[in-house]
């Protein structure tokens, strides 16, 4: 996606995090590709304007930044994990935070990937916030990213279908979810029908 200009040395810096993140992870930096698109797709609808969708955008591409500090073993482990290796997992968005954080972009795109597990409803992690304290951007953030990892194929299961995404953000929205976004997804997804590309 073509970036404005005052943007473009930002998209730089994050083109070069994925392609180091690349190096020793094939899958996440195009599960966080597909999910970019798609949440750009969402913000358009909602009429976000050119500035925001950029930053949408690059927040998207590096939202799960932080699984570089994961083994890579465990992020691609099949079946069921333990509690431990899920409180393993979910650390991923503090260290994606910091390491965003260091960079002193002009704009809350490291507030965006902190935020992309939290719930409107406060349900979520790191910090359990919800509600206004969610950046518009980052519930998009957190629908997309839902649609995205259960309707494509992971490393350790196959895609679960789009229709059993659908209805799986249907039915947390206006709990966990903001109703807004999802209607907007909804509507992306069918209108352009939609569907994750993996590699
Ligand atoms: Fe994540
Ligand atoms: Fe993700």
């Amino acid at each position: 996606m073509p970036v404005s200009e005052p943007n473009k040395i930002y998209q730089e810096v994050i083109d070069a995090l994925i392609a180091l993140h690349r190096l020793t992870d094939g899958y996440t930096p195009n599960h966080e590709d597909q999910t970019a698109e798609l949440a750009v797709m969402i913000g358009r609808h909602l009429g976000l304007p050119a500035e925001r969708i950029d930053v949408l955008h690059m927040a998207a591409q590096v939202h799960d930044i932080g699984k570089a500090r994961i083994p890579l073993e465990l992020l691609t482990k099949p079946g069921r994990i333990t509690s431990d290796e899920y409180g393993v997992l979910k650390t991923h968005v503090q260290f994606g935070y910091e390491i965003l954080n260091k960079i002193s972009f002009p704009f809350n795109l490291a507030e965006i990937v902190w935020c992309h597990h939290e719930y409107l409803d406060g349900s979520g992690y790191p910090r359990g916030i919800g509600g206004d304290a969610l950046p518009l951007e980052a519930r998009i953030l957190t629908v997309a990213d839902i649609v995205e990892s259960m309707s494509a194929d992971r490393p350790y299961r196959k895609s679960l279908g789009m229709a059993v995404a659908l209805e799986e953000i249907q039915r947390q929205s206006g709990s966990r979810l903001d109703p807004v976004v999802v209607d907007a997804c909804l509507h992306v997804v069918q209108q352009h029908n939609w569907r994750p590309v993996t590699n």
